[in-house]
């Protein structure tokens, strides 16, 4: 048989099954639900059991790990998971025009606003953790050791919003390509 031969076969086939796929068709392939009978587990259910010491991660009364005294390495972390977590809603520099936003998610308010200038930190741990309205929770994406890095590097840009010229070193005007 030549090559040709062997392939078509099964091509037709692949095409005739796949060629009207839809969306709803793979959300409604076969598969486990969660109040299913299961014979895989002892159980026979598909939901598993609550493993000792589980904590619910809407369990209010969680301790909130204490942050590390912020230092330059932790201020550079937390841009760097900032950039990569927040940005892409909260823009660069906090102004809440990042690029999701610009293809229509809703604008998130300015981070260097009063009001979360003046929020306890905790309150900001809280925002990652649980998320707030449309902002959903960056629980599993954020550690919470990256969580207080990005609230240090959330507060120096705020910092660089209110920083009077006049305490701005030579050093700090030249980075910003201006002279004193
Ligand atoms: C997918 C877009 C998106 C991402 C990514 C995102 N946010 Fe948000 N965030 C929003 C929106 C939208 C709001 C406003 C939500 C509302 O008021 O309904 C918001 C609100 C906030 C607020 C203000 C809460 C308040 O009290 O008004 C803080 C603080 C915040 N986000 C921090 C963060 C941090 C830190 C990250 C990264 C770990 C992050 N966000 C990632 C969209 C996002």
């Amino acid at each position: 048989m030549s090559a040709a031969r062997a392939i078509l076969p099964p091509l037709a086939l692949m095409l005739a099954l796949f060629g009207g796929c839809k969306r709803q068709d793979m959300y409604a392939q076969p598969k486990a639900q969660t109040w299913d009978r299961n014979n895989f587990f002892a159980e026979n259910s598909t939901m598993r059991p609550v493993l000792p010491d589980t904590v619910s991660p809407d369990d209010a009364n969680q301790p909130v790990p204490q942050p590390a005294a912020a230092d330059p390495a932790m201020l550079r972390r937390g841009q760097l998971r900032f950039d990569i977590a927040c940005a892409p809603c909260h823009g660069r520099a906090g102004d809440g025009d990042g690029m999701i936003v610009e293809r229509g998610f809703p604008h998130p308010p300015a981070l260097y606003a009063q009001r979360l200038r003046e929020a306890k930190a905790v309150k900001l741990y809280d925002v990652i953790t649980h998320g707030h309205g449309v902002m959903y929770s960056y629980a599993d994406r954020v550690a919470p050791s990256d969580r207080w890095a990005i609230i240090a590097y959330i507060r120096a840009l705020q910092l660089s919003r209110q920083v009077p010229r006049a305490a701005l070193s030579a050093q700090d005007l030249a980075a910003l390509g201006e002279a004193r």
